[in-house]
């Protein structure tokens, strides 16, 4: 080959009737700028690789014979962007359309639920639900990497996996599932994966109690004719439900509120460095428009989003719970106060 291309380059250069020495150097240098263009060149295409299909090395090389278009975005947005290669389908026309990472951190009884019905009644958001509610899969940081590995190269089955279309794909992740035991590793992961995070937490940790406390009484009552549901999609479901009200321990009810309290925040400290967006439940009840910001957040196209989910507990807190002046009594004068009078509809 070195041959070939020194003959051919001593013929281009004789006819200019140039030197051998300066010659020679001249293929010296021809080379070592062929070796430096080639190497830089393997550099790139490995990272365009990155976080897309780097577990499979061959489509990499797919990737490279036919390059997307460059995105219309800002620089600060490239490591956001990722172009999925699944293995078990192919995306067909949107093989070049960018898809967001994201996860949902909340906690049980925050509305998330209703709130992911919301993102998943998007043509192009994909949200997978609560998968690390399953042992296995958060049993160490390598199940966890390889599980979120899947659902973002768009393998993960679920009812909310969308199409080849898919513009936006995540799950939504409790705090007490493998989250802030391996906070470390994870806000790492995210952060080499370019994945965004939406919190979602509630004001009012007083009701999210009662609906926590209220939730673990139906999981044995099972009052839904003999099913327990954690979340209803009838006015008559939600009536039927809300008939227990729950007594809360007075003694240990501020204690409580302190611990939940100090989980939130230091999830939000373990993970601020990530690209995140911080929703509160009671915003979005107040005011459907908090959507679009976080439609915006994920960079998809704006449109109405719906859920058919029923809020179980109306009205006022002070009908929920059967030994409210106790309650009211361990609550005032201390920081937990305001829980006792936000009142909301949904
Ligand atoms: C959203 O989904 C629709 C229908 O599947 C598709 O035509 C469109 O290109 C997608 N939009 C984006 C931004 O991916
Ligand atoms: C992680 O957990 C899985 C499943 O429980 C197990 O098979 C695997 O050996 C564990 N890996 C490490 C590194 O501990
Ligand atoms: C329970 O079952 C009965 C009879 O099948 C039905 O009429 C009723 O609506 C059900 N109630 C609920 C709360 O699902
Ligand atoms: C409240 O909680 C404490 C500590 O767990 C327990 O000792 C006490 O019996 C509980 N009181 C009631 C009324 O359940
Ligand atoms: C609703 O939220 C949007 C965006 O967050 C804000 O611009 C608007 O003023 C809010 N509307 C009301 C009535 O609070």
């Amino acid at each position: 080959m070195a041959d070939d291309l020194s003959s051919i380059a001593k013929d281009v250069f004789l006819v200019k009737g140039l030197k051998n020495t300066t010659l020679i150097w001249r293929m010296v240098v021809l080379t070592l700028a062929m070796v430096c263009g080639v190497y830089i060149c393997s550099i790139c295409l490995k990272q365009i690789g990155i976080g897309t299909a780097s577990k499979i090395g061959f489509l990499d090389i797919k990737i490279v014979d036919k390059p997307c278009p460059e995105p219309n975005i800002e620089p600060w947005e490239i490591p956001y962007v990722h172009y999925p290669n699944p293995k078990t389908y192919s995306r067909e026309e949107c093989a070049c359309s960018p898809v967001r990472y994201f996860a949902i951190l909340s906690m049980q009884r925050s509305g998330s639920g209703w709130f992911e019905t919301f993102l998943n009644s998007h043509a192009n958001i994909s949200s997978n639900g609560e998968i690390f509610s399953v042992k296995a899969r958060r049993s160490n940081m390598s199940t966890i990497t390889e599980t979120l590995d899947t659902i973002y190269n768009l393998d993960w089955v679920s009812s909310a996996s969308k199409n080849e279309c898919t513009a936006a794909v995540g799950l939504k992740w409790m705090l007490n599932q493998g989250l802030m035991q391996n906070h470390e590793q994870i806000a790492e992961y995210f952060r080499i994966h370019g994945v965004s995070v939406i919190f979602l937490f509630r004001r009012n940790l007083l009701r999210r109690m009662i609906s926590v406390i209220a939730n673990e009484y139906d999981r044995s009552a099972k009052t839904l004719n003999g099913t327990h549901k954690s979340h209803v999609h009838s006015p008559k479901e939600a009536e039927i439900l809300a008939q227990y009200k729950p007594k809360l321990n007075s003694s240990t009810l501020i204690q409580n509120l302190k611990q939940v309290s100090e989980t939130t925040k230091k999830a939000l400290e373990y993970f601020k460095s990530t690209r995140h967006i911080l929703v509160y439940y009671e915003d979005v009840v107040k005011n459907r428009t908090k959507l679009m910001d976080v439609q915006d957040f994920l960079k998809v196209p704006r449109m109405e989003l719906k859920t058919r989910q029923v809020k179980i507990h109306k009205g006022t807190l002070s009908s929920q719970v059967k030994n409210w002046n106790d309650v009211e009594k361990a609550l005032t004068g201390t920081p937990f106060e305001n829980f006792l009078h936000e009142d909301y509809r949904r």
